[in-house]
């Protein structure tokens, strides 16, 4: 794994899921030519592969070896779709369920498995840049990243574009379920001792309720290009 160059501007993107982060993340790092970390994925990883190997998820110290042990590569096809590959298997349409993200946010929850993702995640500070997603991008993986921004997006109206999604794939789901559900996690990732869901104290809020993607990534490019 190549050495973080602490000298490439970092752009943080944290918010809760279904704030819209990916999809503005990515097309913001298309747009300046930046590389682009997912850190949902490694956590996803993780449990993918937890899963595969049926380590219990009350079982801290499996999940920590699992941690060391798991491959997670970032490539993209040949027609530009991202795709992400544990341990050299792709797994990029598993790591979207709704149970690789139970399975990352109870992860998530591990100091230990939080810090052995630690320098993974700052090995992709290259040049010319860096834009990161996540949740503790601005407060603990990129603390000094030049900008930050933190996005936020209405409870019900997160549950309305992650149920859009799911019924567009023929996934069979219910509005309130899903809403049960991000609450959920809201609380979790938020109240977790370690790292919680917090926007840092130098972060640009940005709401999305209500507001197109292209406002957003304009928004979020103002940011940067001052
Ligand atoms: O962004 P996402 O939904 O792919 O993230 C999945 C889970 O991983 C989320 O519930 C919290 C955790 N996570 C985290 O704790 N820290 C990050 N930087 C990214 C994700």
């Amino acid at each position: 794994m190549p050495l973080s160059d602490p000298s490439a501007p970092v752009l943080a993107i944290d918010g809760p899921s279904g704030s819209g982060k990916g999809t503005i993340s990515r097309a913001v790092a298309g747009q300046l030519g930046w590389h682009y970390l997912d850190s949902g994925a490694l956590y996803r990883g993780v449990g993918v592969a937890a899963g595969w190997n049926d380590i219990d998820l009350a079982d801290p110290a499996a999940l920590v070896r699992c941690t060391f042990d798991t491959r997670i590569a970032f490539s993209d096809t040949p027609g530009g779709e991202p795709r992400v590959l544990i341990n050299d298997v792709d797994a990029t349409d598993e790591l979207r369920t709704e149970t690789a993200g139970a399975a990352a946010s109870a992860i998530a929850a591990i100091p230990e498995v939080r810090s052995a993702l630690k320098e993974r995640q700052r090995a992709f500070r290259q040049q010319p840049g860096l834009v990161a997603d996540g949740r503790d991008m601005g407060t603990v993986i990129f603390p000094d990243a030049r900008w930050k921004v933190f996005l936020t997006a209405s409870a019900e109206e997160r549950a309305e574009r992650r149920y859009k999604q799911l019924i567009g794939k023929g996934v069979s789901v219910t509005l309130d379920g899903l809403l049960r559900e991000i609450l959920a996690r809201d609380a979790r990732d938020a109240n977790r001792p370690v790292a919680p869901l917090r926007p840092a104290d130098d972060a640009v809020r940005i709401d999305t309720t209500g507001v197109g993607i292209d406002e957003v990534v304009a928004r979020v490019l103002a940011v940067v290009r001052g």
